[in-house]
């Protein structure tokens, strides 16, 4: 494990916010609404082209969220993630310019993954915190069930992204080798642009009581 690696921060909460944030205007009014709703872990996707901007500004503002950079598909991402002050990385898939780049700029990185190989490739390259992306499509809890057979004694741990809601939040924490869960469902890219904080906020501490009654 990289000394970098300080997953118990970013993860502790066992869900993070998956956000495409159109109008940097929006970022750090969007982090307060999940803040209110008691969720400190944004990441916001290189989707848009404020999303480095969106990342500053939450990190200037807000310093209790942990602020992170999505859908980072390409080094020059990652280099512009880090000087944004991303406090991690996460990747749909799994790269090898990518993982680099994160080692290089010490960056805690969520690589995205489905299969066996990739997982090996993963654990090949450093890291150990998986998005299982997307999750639902591709076999969901029984999957993750499955890929802790082989992989269980290696201490990998999964971030399950990809058609999660408050419904079958419960379903993927009760199992131990995921560390979180991923999902926009609470500030959907609608929510946010409509400025529904209120909305955000509730759905968001609705999802933390999820998470609070959830056994693990
Ligand atoms: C992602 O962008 O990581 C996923 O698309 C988020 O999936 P969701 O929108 O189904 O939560």
């Amino acid at each position: 494990m990289h000394p970098f690696m300080d997953t118990d921060r970013f993860l502790s909460q066992r869900l993070i916010c998956v956000a495409v944030i159109d109008r940097a205007d929006d970022a750090v009014p969007l982090a307060e609404a999940l803040l209110a709703g008691g969720l400190n872990a944004i990441e916001v996707t290189f989707r848009t082209a404020g999303a480095a901007d969106a990342i500053a500004r939450i990190r200037r503002a807000l310093p209790d969220a942990v602020v992170g950079a999505g859908t980072l598909l390409t080094a020059d991402q990652v280099k512009q993630a880090v000087a944004a002050g991303a406090q991690f990385g996460v990747s749909p898939g799994l790269s090898e310019a990518v993982s680099r780049a994160a080692h290089d700029h010490r960056l805690p990185l969520f690589p995205g993954v489905v299969t066996p190989t990739e997982v090996m490739r993963a654990l090949d390259l450093g890291w150990k915190h998986l998005k299982f992306f997307p999750a639902e499509t591709f076999g969901g809890v029984n999957a993750l069930k499955a890929l802790a057979g082989p992989f269980g004694h290696t201490g990998v741990k999964f971030i399950p992204t990809g058609g999660i809601s408050a419904a079958n939040l419960p379903a993927y924490l009760a199992l131990p080798q995921v560390a979180a869960v991923g999902g926009s469902w609470m500030a959907e890219r609608k929510l946010v642009a409509e400025k529904s904080w209120g909305k955000i906020t509730a759905l968001t501490a609705e999802a933390m009581k999820v998470i609070s009654l959830a056994k693990v």
